[in-house]
């Protein structure tokens, strides 16, 4: 099959791993930066060039920067409507990238997760912290990644300061109760169509609650229980992604869904788990393709 791997970067060792194994596995794969696609949108003639040329694939895996998401996803959208197949659907995208929406729909499908508050109000955000809780709490940009954002506040009056500051600032956040059972760990789950196919635990460093890798937390394999491995499915699932790396915590109560990524990296995952990550992903793709129902409505 043709497959395009969208992305900025071919040296990135996700990428790299995802060309070199669908080539492996007989497959005439090119990597394609999206940046660089534009699009002709018209009646019933959709397309794609890049250079000058026409592009066109049967299956898509897109490795879209958070910081490209509108524009990666609308390349993501163009190849569907063209027909290809992608990995992951555009809308699917959009739902995992809105960290806020992501946890509406996780809530709503009954999947557990740490209890969330929105605000848009100063004179709300000690309301709404009582709905979430008792301090400490924690506060989360938006735009977050990698454990930049996520600050801890020990106090009612300390929350209610920084999440002023914030607002000051136009900054976007929501606010989080604090698990503090989960002692700085947290575990990284792939789901590759309907289920969990390898997974790690993370570990914060010394005096730091945050357990991702860019801020020193270190990760080793790890098996998901089977409470784990159902609530990683379901979020994934909620949000219509069959690639993803779901976050989860350990609670008193169960695991808790934090965040799911929609171009989980490969490499910490792959090293941590010794499991061939890139070569599941060709697969789902190789199998979906041979029984996909074309007379669904795509998920756009
Ligand atoms: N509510 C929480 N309670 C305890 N620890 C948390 C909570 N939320 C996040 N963390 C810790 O902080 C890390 C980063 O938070 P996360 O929501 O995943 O943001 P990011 O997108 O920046 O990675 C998590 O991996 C976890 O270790
Ligand atoms: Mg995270």
């Amino acid at each position: 099959m043709k497959i395009g791997i969208l992305s900025q970067d071919i040296r990135l060792y996700s990428t790299k791993r995802l060309f070199e194994t669908a080539k492996k596995r007989g497959h005439d794969a090119q990597v394609v930066s999206y940046l660089r696609c534009y699009m002709s949108i018209a009646k019933g003639k959709p397309r794609i060039y890049q250079a000058g040329n026409e592009l066109s694939f049967d299956s898509v895996i897109p490795r879209i920067a958070a910081s490209w998401t509108f524009y990666g996803a609308a390349v993501v959208r163009q190849f569907e409507l063209m027909g290809s197949l992608s990995a992951n659907s555009s809308a699917s995208i959009n739902r995992s990238r809105d960290k806020l929406r992501a946890l509406q729909l996780i809530g709503n499908t009954g999947v557990d997760m740490p209890v969330t508050g929105y605000v848009h109000f100063s004179r709300d955000v000690e309301a709404v912290l009582r709905t979430v809780g008792e301090p400490p709490f924690v506060i989360k940009l938006l735009e977050g990644t990698q454990g930049r954002g996520v600050v801890l506040t020990e106090t009612m009056d300390a929350a209610i300061s920084v999440i002023e500051t914030m607002k000051k600032i136009d900054a976007n956040i929501l606010v989080q109760e604090f698990i503090s059972e989960a002692s700085g760990q947290d575990i990284r789950a792939i789901v590759v169509g309907d289920k969990v196919v390898a997974s790690m635990k993370r570990t914060a460093k010394p005096g730091e609650f945050r357990s991702n890798v860019h801020l020193g937390g270190k990760a080793e394999n790890y098996e998901t229980t089977p409470q784990e491995e159902e609530s990683a499915v379901r979020a994934a699932k909620v949000l219509g992604l069959h690639v993803a790396g779901v976050d989860l915590i350990q609670s008193e109560r169960g695991p808790l869904v934090l965040e799911v990524n929609s171009s989980p990296g490969l490499e910490g995952i792959e090293t941590a788990s010794q499991i061939d990550v890139a070569g599941k992903i060709i697969e789902y793709l190789e199998e979906k393709i041979q029984t996909r129902d074309t007379s669904k409505p795509m998920d756009i």
